[in-house]
């Protein structure tokens, strides 16, 4: 879908959602071909992913200008639970990932955002596999999979709501756009770098 046509869609999540669907699909399709839940190397390389997109993200969520227009939003951020994933299942701390510096663009955080909270309503079959299959649980190695306590769904339509609200330019919702398309490029890379084809 063109950017423009995106941006004829009622609600920024939507949009966000219509901008995204087809490199989420071919993500989601990704990730399961390398076997994610085929043993614990696979997961702990999956873990690898979910820290690097997590610590390139945790600034976002800190961040007091982002506070304002997503409310509660420091309270979403799961970089905490992924560190301690990773060492419940590799006994060790993932490598730090090389830190960004340059200035936070609002409307492309959004983006980002966006890609990061959404990753969470897919975590549930995940948590489910990952319980069944390698024996992890909401407290160990799959901690950052778990759903908020109100409910993943509810969760998502707090943050979705705030999302929708925010007031921005058109040009501005164009970098939304293009935030999640980074995002989802970003970990597709990823992805590519760390887990390989099963
Ligand atoms: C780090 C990797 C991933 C990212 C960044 C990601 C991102 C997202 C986003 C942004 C959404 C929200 C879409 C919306 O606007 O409704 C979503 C939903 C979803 N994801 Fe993923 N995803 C990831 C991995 C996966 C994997 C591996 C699967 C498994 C097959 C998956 C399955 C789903 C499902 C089923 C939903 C929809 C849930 C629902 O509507 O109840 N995702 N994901």
């Amino acid at each position: 879908m063109t950017a423009e046509a995106v941006l004829a869609e009622p609600g920024r999540a939507m949009r966000l959602r219509l901008g995204t669907h087809a490199t989420h699909e071919k993500l989601d399709k990704r990730i399961m071909s390398a076997d994610p839940f085929g043993g614990l190397d696979r997961y702990a390389a999956f873990l690898r992913v979910q820290h690097a997109l997590h610590s390139r993200v945790d600034r976002y969520y800190l961040d007091p200008q982002l506070e304002a227009l997503l409310p509660g939003l420091s309270t979403r951020r799961r970089l905490d639970s992924v560190l301690k994933d990773f060492e419940d299942v590799s006994g060790e701390l993932p490598v730090p990932a090389v830190e960004v510096d340059e200035p936070v663009d609002v409307p492309t955080a959004l983006g980002w955002l966006y890609v990061v909270e959404g990753s969470n309503l897919g975590a549930a079959i995940l948590l489910k596999t990952a319980t069944k299959t390698l024996g992890l649980s909401e407290t160990f190695g799959a901690r950052h999979l778990v759903g908020h306590s109100d409910g993943r769904a509810l969760h998502w339509r707090n943050f979705t709501a705030a999302l929708d609200a925010v007031s921005l330019q058109p040009e501005e919702d164009v970098r939304a756009v293009e935030g999640a398309r980074q995002a989802f490029a970003f970990v597709y890379d990823l992805v590519e770098r760390e887990m390989p084809l099963a």
